[in-house]
């Protein structure tokens, strides 16, 4: 029988496809909740958070039964919080809309909160086995290299040219695109030399033929990052207390729970006179969190007193009990004397 890549890709996954906890019970609600929890974020870091998540909340409707606060809680350290907020409207719509349970059609999957082209195609693969492509920079950077191909990594014409080439390889769609996924992130290696030697494509792969795989796809033009000084006060109004403060309800970590803090540098002094209340300021430290178009430079300073519109809770519960944010809860060890 002809050697197809489809063939080539699909045996290769059967011998060598990752063990990942969505894989061994695949449902709707599985796959959809992967899929997000992976945008953005690496697979070894989602792993223990999806085990959690599913031991939590097994179904749509424990989910949409669930309290925001709670779901935060729960996507504490994963980032990127409005695929939290979002995941949690689409599970009560599911089950509002749908009973519970996942549509598998393109338009029905696009209107639930948080779903865009790249999950509702995912979820469609990988869940139902609909001949849809789940195109992402993996998929592109392993299409750029199949084809030799100059393409902006950004653009949605090459999006759709991706999706159209291996839509046209596709069979066993649920394999098919898990196995691109892993091809992407186990060999086709977007940083550092490619594994060639070890790729079952290598045989159509014209990058390969080439010997220049590291020239597809061309990096995309560096995103600036902005840089932003932060104050930030780890206030204790009394022992083993902090005080923290809410975010608004939009904007970056909007809704989560930070420790008050200023945007700017100031002097020892100027942040006296900037906060009467507080007592007995001194620097701690500095640390830096980089979100993705952020950098965050904080100045940590800890002190006693008062503050307006704050909570004070004990230390050892903000963790627990409130979403902190990863940047937020790098100042932890500072509060632990
Ligand atoms: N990256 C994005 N989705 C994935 C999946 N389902 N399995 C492995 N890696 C992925």
């Amino acid at each position: 029988m002809e050697n197809t890549l489809s063939k080539a890709l699909l045996e290769w996954y059967q011998n060598h496809a990752r063990i990942l906890p969505w894989r061994s019970d695949v449902t709707p609600y599985h796959v959809l909740l992967s899929e997000i929890m992976l945008q953005q974020t690496r697979v070894d870091t989602v792993v223990p958070y999806y085990l959690r998540f599913i031991d939590r909340f097994p179904t749509f409707r424990d989910l949409a039964e669930a309290e925001e606060a709670e779901v935060l809680l729960l996507w504490q350290g994963l980032g990127y919080y409005s695929r939290a907020r979002n995941l949690h409207r689409a599970a009560k719509e599911v089950v509002s809309t749908y009973g519970g349970d996942l549509p598998r059609d393109k338009d029905s999957l696009l209107r639930l909160s948080g779903v865009g082209p790249y999950v509702s195609s995912a979820v469609r693969a990988i869940a139902f086995n609909e001949k849809d492509a789940a195109v992402d920079g993996n998929l592109i950077r392993v299409y750029a290299r199949l084809n030799a191909a100059v393409v902006d990594v950004t653009s949605a014409k090459t999006k759709t040219a991706c999706g159209e080439y291996f839509l046209a390889h596709m069979e066993q769609p649920s394999s098919f695109n898990q196995a691109l996924m892993d091809l992407g992130e186990l060999i086709c290696l977007p940083h550092g030399a490619p594994l060639c030697d070890k790729c079952p494509l290598k045989q159509w792969c014209k990058a390969f033929q080439q010997g220049n795989p590291l020239d597809y796809p061309p990096p995309k033009k560096k995103n600036e990052v902005r840089q932003v000084r932060l104050s930030v006060l780890l206030v204790t109004p009394k022992a083993g207390h902090v005080a923290i403060h809410k975010r608004p309800d939009n904007g970056l970590l909007a809704g989560l729970y930070e420790f008050p803090n200023v945007e700017g540098k100031f002097t020892l002094s100027a942040l006296r006179q900037r906060f009467p209340s507080l007592e007995k300021i001194q620097k701690v430290g500095v640390e830096k969190h980089r979100f993705s178009h952020i950098l965050w430079t904080m100045d940590v300073y800890r002190c006693e007193g008062d503050m307006p519109n704050v909570i004070v809770v004990p230390t050892r519960e903000v963790r627990q009990k409130y979403s902190l944010p990863t940047a937020f809860a790098k100042l932890l060890p500072y509060l632990e004397d």
